[in-house]
């Protein structure tokens, strides 16, 4: 079924600023039954912001909200929730020391005189996990303290589909999401549709908002430029434009030819978190792609070669020196090596191991402290940065929290470039990255290796790995399975080699 014209929600003249930003600019914005509207726009454009809005995590300055006609006055997330308005947030909403049965349940809690039925919240919740049909294969007694950063999606998106909702928010909900819970998301997406919800949803990548979306606003520095009201109209390249502009580009930059001499040699390494036997040869100039699917072990490359992972056997050589077999962060760090992981923010906000957390540059606290303006170097360098990955806003003492979640990922990548590495190694660096700045960061990385730095792209985006890297190798159940030069790869044998499904093992 689509969308049957009857406005379940209209928001009129929505203004919210905060201090010294006008996020978002006098926006309206129609949601019908049964559709689904994304909302699409670069990085800071304000999308979170405007659902922030609806989903009353706080009031805008101006404007009003009508659900099914009648005028609301939203008081909080909590009255919004009664309303029917449910969300699943780009920065997630759990309460870490808390279970994740408690989280599913908060503000709903089952129980009488005041006791909670706690038994009664753990039956349903199991089988409320298992309806939902995500993998997911913890605990629900468990914190979400202890959850990677996909587990923590799920739990992000099974808490927000517990509510019995007319409206549901998903903010790049599929961010750390694994391939096969993706489609289990979408199919859970059309059951909405199908029952007459309407459902607001966020995303970057092309795949999905054509794959799904039925109308597409347009946001640019918090206004509404475009409306796309027809599904024809919603292509790869109009989106791409309504970003880009009239630039005609390329969005991946020609590979270097110049591959010199060999900066890192990994020799039949296996490490305590499974990786079994990985060899491979990396060379200045080079860009070498791993892909894999997400528990393939193709992260626990990056972080063994960080030192993040203990290493069992075999031996990793970096420009000639044969590296300590207890190998730390900050032996890698000294010898240029640079490693922005996929769980990004979420590895330093929270108690993860200590080591890892002390290891990582500090950019992050450079941007926030002012006692950083006394040293113009490094201000200088800084600025250079924030111009070079258009990081906005482009005022460096602004604290990393009040940064949209794109441009917090820009200033990860920015720590990378500031250190000056030879090494670096990218473990998803283009997840909630807009387009236009995704076209930026393969420019800067394309540049980085023709000046000679070499470059570990871990990534699942097939086309990435296709048109960004001079090979790739595809990781399956923590071994190498395939290695290939980007000559001989199409996007047909990719998709067979993560799937172990052609060729042969190396080992
Ligand atoms: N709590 C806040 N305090 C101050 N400024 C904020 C706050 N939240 C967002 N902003 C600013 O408001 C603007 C819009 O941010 P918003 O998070 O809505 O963007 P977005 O379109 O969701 O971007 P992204 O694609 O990166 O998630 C940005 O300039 C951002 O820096
Ligand atoms: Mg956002």
């Amino acid at each position: 079924m689509t969308g049957n014209h009857e406005p379940l929600l209209q928001m009129r003249d929505i203004t919210k600023t905060f201090p010294g930003c006008l996020a978002v600019d006098n926006v309206d914005f129609d949601l019908r039954c049964g559709e689904v509207h994304v909302l699409f726009g670069e990085n800071g454009a304000g999308k979170t912001t405007l659902v922030n809005v609806l989903s009353g995590v706080y009031p805008a300055d101006k404007g009003d909200i009508y659900i099914s006609g009648k005028k609301v006055s939203l008081r909080n997330a909590h009255h919004a929730q009664s309303l029917g308005i449910s969300a699943v947030h780009q920065e997630f909403s759990l309460i870490p020391e808390l279970s994740i049965v408690a989280n599913l349940f908060l503000g709903q809690e089952l129980g009488s005189h005041g006791l909670l039925d706690k038994r009664e919240m753990g039956e349903r919740a199991v089988t409320f996990m298992k309806n939902l049909a995500l993998s997911f294969d913890v605990d629900l007694n468990e914190k979400i303290a202890y959850l990677t950063l996909a587990e923590r999606q799920i739990v992000e998106i099974a808490k927000a589909f517990m509510r019995d909702t007319r409206i549901m928010i998903l903010d790049e909900p599929t961010s750390a999401l694994a391939e096969t819970e993706k489609l289990s998301l979408f199919k859970i997406v059309a059951r909405l549709k199908e029952e007459g919800k309407g459902i607001i949803y966020i995303s970057h990548v092309m795949d999905e908002i054509t794959g799904i979306g039925d109308r597409v606003t347009i946001l640019r520095d918090g206004k509404k430029i475009d409306v796309l009201e027809n599904r024809e109209d919603i292509t790869e390249a109009h989106l791409i434009k309504s970003i880009v502009g009239e630039r005609k580009r390329e969005i991946y930059p020609e590979l270097g030819t110049e591959i010199t001499n060999k900066v890192l040699e990994v020799n039949n390494l296996s490490t305590k978190s499974g990786l079994k036997d990985i060899t491979f040869d990396l060379r200045a100039g080079e860009i070498l792609g791993i892909g894999g699917l997400p528990g393939s072990g193709k992260s626990n490359v990056g972080r063994a070669l960080f030192g993040l992972d203990k290493i069992t056997e075999g031996e990793i050589i970096m420009s000639g020196e044969k590296l300590p077999k207890h190998l730390t962060p900050s032996d890698s760090l000294k010898r240029g090596l640079i490693y922005s992981p996929a769980d990004k923010l979420e590895g330093l906000a929270l108690c993860r191991d200590i080591k890892e957390n002390q290891s990582l540059p500090v950019l992050l606290e450079k941007f926030a402290v002012r006692g950083f303006i006394e040293k113009a170097r490094e201000i200088e360098a800084v600025r250079e940065q924030i111009e070079k990955l258009d990081i906005k806003p482009d005022d460096m003492n602004k604290e990393l929290q009040y940064l949209s979640g794109g441009n917090q990922q820009k200033v990860i990548i920015a720590r990378g470039f500031l250190k000056g590495a030879t090494i670096f190694i990218f473990d998803e660096v283009t997840r909630g990255i807009d387009v236009g700045s995704k076209i930026g960061f393969f420019e800067l990385i394309n540049k980085l290796a023709k000046g000679g730095a070499a470059i570990i792209y871990i990534s699942s985006e097939i086309p990435e790995l296709l048109h960004l890297c001079h090979s790739v190798i595809v990781m399956y159940e923590f071994s190498i399975f395939k290695q290939e030069d980007h000559k001989e790869l199409t996007r047909e044998k990719l998709a067979h080699y993560l799937f172990a499904l052609e060729g042969r093992a190396l080992k």
